[in-house]
Parts: structure tokens; sequence; C-alpha cells
């Protein structure tokens, strides 16, 4: 696989093609995702539920992120990592420019920050001194606190012209790509028609430029027992791990992945 770069995103947006983005924690998984043709590595803070056993990514530190950021680039073949700024990565501008050269000093080659417009400043700062930056709209699981559980969002009038407005103003503030988790279908085909810049669903129908879904999900495993409505399992049908992730980069691809069932409506 060619190195994947911002560039390739965008032509990849301009020609329709579907962006294939997947969790990863490890070295091995990392190369095994690339020989399956998956283009973007995001090493999530989702890393505190799925490999620490945590019942919320709140505990994550920057020191997990910059271990597994590290761990992923060492077995990655030209793949674009993405790494999470952990819970209150975000507390002031000064933590956010001093976490986000930790990960990019570990390897990453784009940092994710949950929040909204509120974010601006951080994201122009951020492409100003060499760092892009995804903004991570919707369902932010670093807030599960404020939201009362993990909720679809952007269903109310109110929070979707909220999500599209924020979503805007982050595109002028510079941020080089949206991802977008548990909204209603039709906002997310708004919000990616709109933007300029690639977005990435998670639970947000097939409109969106690209999908991304956790790891362990995918492959059908689950600490809780419990599994999102919008993850299919791609073990099913595959004779293994390799076949598994290359099911999923082909069902992104062709758009099969996600069907109407993955779904969320308004
Ligand atoms: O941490 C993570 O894995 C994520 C995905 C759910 C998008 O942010």
């Amino acid at each position: 696989m060619p190195d994947i770069t911002l560039t390739t995103l965008l032509e990849h947006k301009a020609r329709g093609e579907k962006i294939a983005m997947l969790t990863c924690y490890d070295a091995t998984f990392a190369a095994a995702s690339c020989d399956a043709g998956i283009e973007m590595l995001l090493v999530g803070d989702s890393l505190g539920m799925v490999l620490q056993g945590r019942d919320s990514t709140l505990p994550v530190t920057i020191e997990d992120m910059a271990y597994h950021t590290a761990c992923v680039k060492r077995g990655n073949k030209g793949a674009m990592i993405v790494a999470d700024l952990p819970f209150m990565g975000t507390a002031t501008l000064e933590e956010i420019y001093r976490q986000s050269a930790t990960l990019m000093r570990a390897g990453a080659h784009m940092v994710k920050l949950e929040g909204g417009a509120w974010l601006c400043e951080a994201v122009t700062g951020l492409a100003q001194r060499g760092i892009p930056a995804c903004i991570h709209l919707g369902l932010t699981p670093q807030s599960v606190n404020i939201f009362g559980g993990y909720r679809v969002q952007g269903r109310e009038a109110a929070a979707a012209a909220q999500l599209k407005a924020d979503a805007q103003a982050l595109e002028q503030a510079g941020a080089a790509m949206l991802l977008l988790e548990c909204v209603p279908s039709s906002l997310a085909a708004e919000v990616t028609t709109a933007s300029k810049v690639p977005v990435i669903g998670i639970g947000a129908g097939p409109s969106t430029d690209g999908q991304v879904l956790v790891l362990h999900d995918m492959l059908g495993m689950s600490l809780t027992g419990f599994t999102p409505r919008f993850v299919r399992n791609f073990m099913q049908g595959s004779a293994s791990i390799g076949d598994a992730l290359a099911a999923y980069q082909a069902a992104v691809k062709d758009g099969s992945f996600p069907a109407p069932a993955h779904e969320f409506n308004a």
C-alpha cells in the first residue's frame, strides 16, 4: 500500500472512494490491517475499554496513548496513524499542544480531539505548528457523564443545528478531518456534503466519506457481551482474522457496510 497522506484522503473524497479506518493498538494488528488495505489506523482511547478492561475511556493517560501509538508505528506499512488525545488532554491550549506533540513524536500523523467549535483556536494553532487535527463530534465518549450514557446525538433540531455549525466552524479553523459518532444518517449526510475535508463515521450511516470501527467489536469480541447496533461482526463468514480485516475493508469500499440495520434515524 502506498503511504496514505492527507492528499490521498482528499482525492478519495473527491472521487467518492470510501476510506477504510479501524482502531489499532499494537504492531501485529497494524501490519495485518495494512495487509488488508486499511488506510487509516486509529489509536483510540477505546483501548481503555478493550485492552485495559475499564468501564469508560476516562482513565486512559497520555502515557498509555503514546505507548500504543509507538507500538502501532512499528508495525505500520503505509497507513495514516491517528491518535486520540485522552480525557482532559483538551483542558487547556498548552495541554493540547504538549500532548499532541507527544503523540506525533510517538508516530502519529494526525491527532484526534473530542469536542466542538470551542476547539477552533486549538485546531488553527495545531495546523500552524504542523499537526493535522481530526475533531470527533456527536457521541464523544469522554463526555459520557454529561450525556448520561452512550446515546445517539443530534436527533433534536437544535442539537443537529449545533453539530452542523460546529463542523463548519472547525473546518474553517483548519480541521483536517471530522469524525461523527452515533448520529442520524441524514445529519451525517448533510455534514459530509457540506464539508470539504473527509468525514469518517461510526454509527453515522453510509453517506460519510469513510467508516471506522473498534477492532475488537468487528472481530466479534466483547468483554461485556454488549455489541452496539452499528457494529458488524466480520469474523462471521471469515476463515481467519486476516480475512475478517479484508472483508471489512472490502465492505467499506463497496458501500455494503454499513447496512440499514447499522443506522440510526432522526
Ligand atoms: O477511541 C476510539 O476508538 C474512537 C472510535 C470509537 C471512533 O474514538
